[in-house]
C-alpha cells in the first residue's frame, strides 16, 4: 500500500535539513481530523531550527510545492503544519489492494526471513487449566496470527509445566492414596485432591516431604515407577487440555515442556560454572543478581535437583539453536516478572549471541478479576477454564433463544459468539490490565464487545448477500462517498499499520480497539445511509464499502482469534 506518511516524509525532508527517518518520527496522525490526515508539531524543531514553531511551520508551507501528488492541502495553525492528503489516491489504492488482496487485506511480508518464537499457554500438568491460562492461550494465539500475516516465520510452542519437585509430592500422594481414586473421570480434580492431601501429610511430617523430594530426585533420574506414574499423570492431563484447546481451536508447532528439558541441564550448568558465575549457598547453586538488584537465581536445589528457572535457561539455549529466533516472546502472567528478568539476566551468562539474549521479551498480562457471585470462589480453589467456555455458550445461546429463536444453525452460532465475547474481552484492553470477568458486560451485543462486532458483520453479510456481490472496484464512484464513508475507508487503509502497531507493542488490544471503531463508524454510515437504493452508483458504491468493512471486520477479529458467523 502506498505509504502515505512516508511520502509526507520525503515531501518535508526536500525543504527542511532533516532526513526523512527524522521526519517520520515526528509526524503524527492528528485526534480530531479536521487538523489533518498527518500533523508535524513544529515545537519540536524548534530547539535546532532556532526558530519559533509558527514560523517553522509557515515556512515549511510556502515551500512544500503545489499541487502534490499526494497531499491535497496544507495549513499551518499554530505551530503545526497539518496536512490533508489526496483522498483520492488513498481511495484508489484501498480500492486495489481490497480486490486483489481479498481475504489477505492489511498482511505483508516486512517479517519474512525473521523467526519469531511465541510461547503461550504453558498449562501445569495435573492442575486445573484456569482463567489466567485461558488469557495466556488467547493473547499468545493473537501474537502468533499477527506475527505470521506479517510475513514472520512464526512458532508456537506450549511449554508445558510437567516437570518439577510437585510432581515428586504428587507420585507420593499417588503411591498412598491413588487407589481410592478413579482417574479415568475428571482426572485433574482428582490429581489436585490428592495433591492437596500429600500437601497436608507434608506439613505434619517432615518425613513425608523427603520421601517426595526423593521422588522427584527418582524421576529425574528416569526410575522406572516414578516415571511410569509421571506419564499417566500427564496423559491424563493432556487429554483434558486438548478438549479445551479444541474448544478454542488452538494448535502449538512443539508441545516441548519443562521436561523436554530434564536433560539438558547439565549444560546450563557447566556453562555457569565455567563462567564463574555458579555460587554455593547453603548447599544450593546461586547465581547472584544483586549488581541488579534482584535476588539471586536459583540453579540448582541442595538436593541437587534443579529448578523452574534452570529449565527455562535451558530452553533459551536450545530455542536459540533450534530456531535460530529473532524474537522469543514469552506471553505470561506479570506475577511472573521477576523470574523473567532473573532469567534474561543470567542468560546473558550463557555464551550465547546477544542477538538472541536482545530477544527474549516478556509479555506480561493482568490477573482475571472476577465479578460475579458464581465465579468467585473460595481460596485456593481456582475456576476451571472448560466450565467457564461452556457457560458462554449456553449464556450465548440463551440470548439468541430470546432475540433470534428460528435461527437456522444456532447452536453453531452461540459457539462462535460465546467463545468470541471471551476472547474478545479477554484483549478488549490493555493486556497488561486486570481483566473484569462479567458476562453482562461481554456478551453484550450493543456494548464494545466481541458480539457487538460480529453483529455488525453479520449485517454487511447480509446486505451483500441479498445483492448478490461481488466486489468490483470499477462500479464504485468516489465522488458518492459521503463523509462517513471517506472516513470509513481512511480507517480501512490504517489496517495494515495497526497490525504493525500492535505487533510492535506486542498489545492485541490496539487491533480490538480499531475493529470497533471501524465498527461503530459503519454503524453511523449505515444508520445514515441506505446501502440499497435506487441508483446504481450509489448502490454499488456503498456495498463495496459495506463489502470492506466486513472483510477487514472478518480478518482482524482472525487475528484476535474469534470466529465469525455467518448469520446472528
Ligand atoms: N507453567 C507456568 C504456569 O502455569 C507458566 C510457564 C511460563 N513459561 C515459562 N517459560 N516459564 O505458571
Amino acid at each position: 500500500m502506498i505509504d502515505f506518511k512516508d511520502k509526507i516524509a520525503e515531501e518535508i525532508s526536500k525543504v527542511l535539513e532533516l532526513t526523512k527517518e527524522e521526519l517520520k518520527e515526528y509526524i503524527e496522525i492528528p485526534k480530531d481530523t479536521k487538523m489533518g490526515d498527518y500533523a508535524l508539531p513544529c515545537f519540536k524543531l524548534a530547539k535546532e531550527m532556532k526558530k519559533s514553531p509558527v514560523i517553522i511551520a509557515n515556512e515549511i508551507k510556502e515551500k512544500i510545492e503545489m499541487p502534490n501528488k499526494y497531499i491535497s492541502k496544507i495549513e499551518a495553525v499554530n505551530g503545526f503544519l497539518n496536512i490533508f492528503i489526496n483522498n483520492e489516491i488513498l481511495i484508489e489504492n484501498v480500492l486495489d489492494e481490497m480486490e486483489s488482496k481479498k481475504e489477505n487485506y492489511g498482511s505483508s511480508n516486512i517479517g519474512n526471513g525473521k523467526n519469531i518464537i511465541v510461547e503461550y499457554s504453558s498449562p501445569n500438568i495435573a492442575k486445573p487449566f484456569h482463567v489466567g491460562h485461558l488469557r495466556t492461550t488467547v493473547i499468545g494465539r493473537a501474537l502468533y496470527n499477527m506475527y505470521k500475516f506479517l510475513g514472520y516465520n512464526t512458532i508456537g510452542i506450549n511449554h508445558l509445566g510437567d516437570w518439577g519437585t510437585q510432581f515428586g509430592k504428587l507420585i507420593e500422594g499417588y503411591k498412598r492414596f491413588g487407589n481410592e481414586y478413579d482417574l479415568e473421570e475428571n482426572p485433574i480434580d482428582k490429581l489436585t485432591e490428592i495433591y492437596v492431601r500429600i500437601n497436608e501429610l507434608c506439613k505434619e511430617d517432615e518425613s513425608v516431604l523427603d520421601d517426595c523430594r526423593n521422588n522427584f530426585k527418582k524421576l529425574e533420574d528416569g526410575d522406572e515407577y516414578c516415571t511410569q506414574v509421571w506419564q499417566k499423570f500427564k496423559d491424563l492431563s493432556l487429554k483434558e487440555f486438548q478438549r479445551i484447546y479444541d474448544i478454542l481451536d488452538v494448535h502449538f508447532d512443539s508441545n516441548n515442556g519443562e521436561s523436554f528439558y530434564s536433560d539438558k541441564m547439565q549444560e546450563v550448568v557447566d556453562i555457569l560454572r565455567k563462567n564463574n558465575k555458579l555460587l554455593e549457598s547453603q548447599g544450593a547453586e546461586i547465581v547472584d543478581l544483586e549488581y541488579k538488584n534482584m535476588p539471586p537465581l536459583m540453579v540448582t536445589k541442595s538436593n541437587g535437583s534443579t529448578t523452574y528457572a534452570t529449565r527455562d535457561l535451558a530452553a533459551i539455549l536450545y530455542r536459540a539453536r533450534t530456531y535460530d529466533f529473532d524474537k522469543c516472546i514469552y506471553v505470561v502472567a506479570y506475577e511472573q516478572n521477576l523470574h523473567f528478568k532473573q532469567v534474561f539476566e543470567v542468560a546473558k551468562f550463557l555464551d550465547l549471541d546477544e542477538k538472541y539474549t536482545n530477544g527474549l521479551i516478556h509479555v506480561p498480562y493482568g490477573m482475571v478479576r472476577l465479578k460475579t457471585g458464581k465465579m468467585s470462589t473460595r481460596e485456593g480453589t481456582l475456576i476451571k477454564l472448560e466450565d467457564i467456555l461452556k457457560e458462554a455458550i449456553s449464556r450465548a445461546q440463551a440470548i439468541i433463544e430470546e432475540k433470534n429463536p428460528n435461527l437456522e444453525g444456532k447452536e453453531d452460532i452461540a459457539k462462535k459468539v460465546g467463545i468470541g465475547a471471551v476472547i474478545f474481552n479477554d484483549m478488549s484492553n490493555n493486556i497488561i490490565k486486570d481483566e473484569v470477568f462479567d458476562w453482562d458486560i461481554m456478551l453484550n451485543f450493543q456494548g464494545e464487545t466481541g458480539p457487538y462486532i460480529q453483529y455488525m458483520y453479520v449485517r454487511t453479510k447480509s446486505i451483500l448477500e441479498k445483492e448478490n456481490y461481488t466486489m468490483n472496484k470499477e462500479t464504485v464512484d468516489i465522488s458518492e462517498l459521503e463523509e462517513h464513508g471517506i472516513e470509513l475507508i481512511k480507517q480501512i487503509y490504517s489496517f495494515n499499520d495497526i497490525v504493525k502497531q500492535a505487533v510492535d507493542k506486542n498489545e492485541p488490544s490496539i487491533i480490538s480497539r480499531y475493529l470497533i471503531d471501524v465498527a461503530k463508524l459503519y454503524s453511523s454510515f449505515y444508520n445514515d445511509n441506505k446501502i440499497i437504493v435506487e441508483d446504481e452508483k450509489i448502490k454499488n458504491t456503498r456495498l463495496c464499502l459495506t463489502y470492506m468493512v466486513g472483510n477487514v471486520l472478518k480478518i482482524g477479529t482472525g487475528l484476535l482469534g474469534m470466529e465469525m458467523p455467518d448469520r446472528m
